[in-house]
């Protein structure tokens, strides 16, 4: 058994992921906002939950501070899913530079700092293990959604750093990066809604395995770079079904 830290667990993919773990490991589940749904996801014994906003430095640390005071509660694997999306869906040249200093706080900021206080902690650990998202948009590009697929390159391109900096305290960082997954859209605004299920399609014809991701694609790999992975560092594994 295992202990998960899900950074994002309220995330579409992250609440798969916490589910599938949750029978053989030991989960803390990180929120930002919704604090209702991350209560629903899961109320097993020892599921520990904890909550910052990845923007707020201080908050991280204060946060990891306390949770892992003592060795035995620093996690052995990471995975970091939280994200903002491209909400405007406009050409960058017509984008609020509000939403743009926001998903570049969140999607690369945010993740570097959150590694930033987590990995002193990871280095007591032997061998802990992190994954990171990024997207296959970073190398397709994303009409109307330039700075988001800019965040996901940017995290691709750390994690290959992180990886030699960190490979003599024997901690693993890879990246998973997916096509178009299959998620609840009725979250989402009508007009959000149409822009990605008109995305999906155009990609979905691309795609050589005729389908986009499911939840289970995901975590299967997940699940080999967390715990059957003894080589692999600093990789980016993109989950496409065959399509760049
Ligand atoms: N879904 C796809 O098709 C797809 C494709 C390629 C790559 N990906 C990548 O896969 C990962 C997961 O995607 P997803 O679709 O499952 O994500 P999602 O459903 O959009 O969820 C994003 C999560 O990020 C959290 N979050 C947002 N701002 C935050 C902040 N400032 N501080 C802390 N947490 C914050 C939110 O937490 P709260 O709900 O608690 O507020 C939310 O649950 C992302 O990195 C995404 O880029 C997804």
């Amino acid at each position: 058994m295992k202990k998960i830290l899900i950074i994002g667990a309220n995330s579409n993919i992250g609440a798969f992921l916490a589910k599938q773990f949750y029978n053989d490991h030991e989960l803390i589940l990180h929120y930002h906002r919704n604090q209702e749904r991350i209560k629903s996801l899961i109320e097993g014994n020892g599921v520990k939950t904890i909550q910052f906003d990845i923007c707020n430095y201080t908050d991280i640390k204060d946060s990891f501070t306390k949770l892992f005071s003592e060795k035995k509660d620093i996690p052995d694997a990471v995975i970091f899913c939280s994200t903002e999306r491209s909400k405007d869906f406009q050409k960058l040249a017509e984008s609020d530079s509000k939403l743009i200093d926001s998903i570049i706080n969140t999607n690369f900021n945010g993740l570097c700092y959150s590694l930033n206080i987590l990995i002193p902690f990871l280095r007591k650990k032997n061998g802990a293990r992190i994954v990171l998202f990024g997207s296959n948009v970073s190398r397709i590009g994303l009409k109307n959604g330039s700075v988001y697929a800019a965040t996901k390159a940017a995290v691709s391109s750390i994690a290959r750093s992180i990886a030699i900096e960190e490979a003599e305290n024997n901690i693993f960082i890879n990246v998973v990066s997916p096509g178009p997954v299959q998620i609840d859209n009725s979250q989402f605004s009508p007009e959000y809604r149409k822009f990605r299920e008109e995305y999906y399609m155009q990609q979905s014809e691309k795609i050589p395995l005729g389908r986009v991701a499911n939840f289970e694609d995901i975590y299967h790999t997940i699940d080999f770079l967390l715990f059957k992975n003894s080589y692999i560092t600093g990789e980016e594994i993109f989950i496409t079904g065959g399509s760049l």
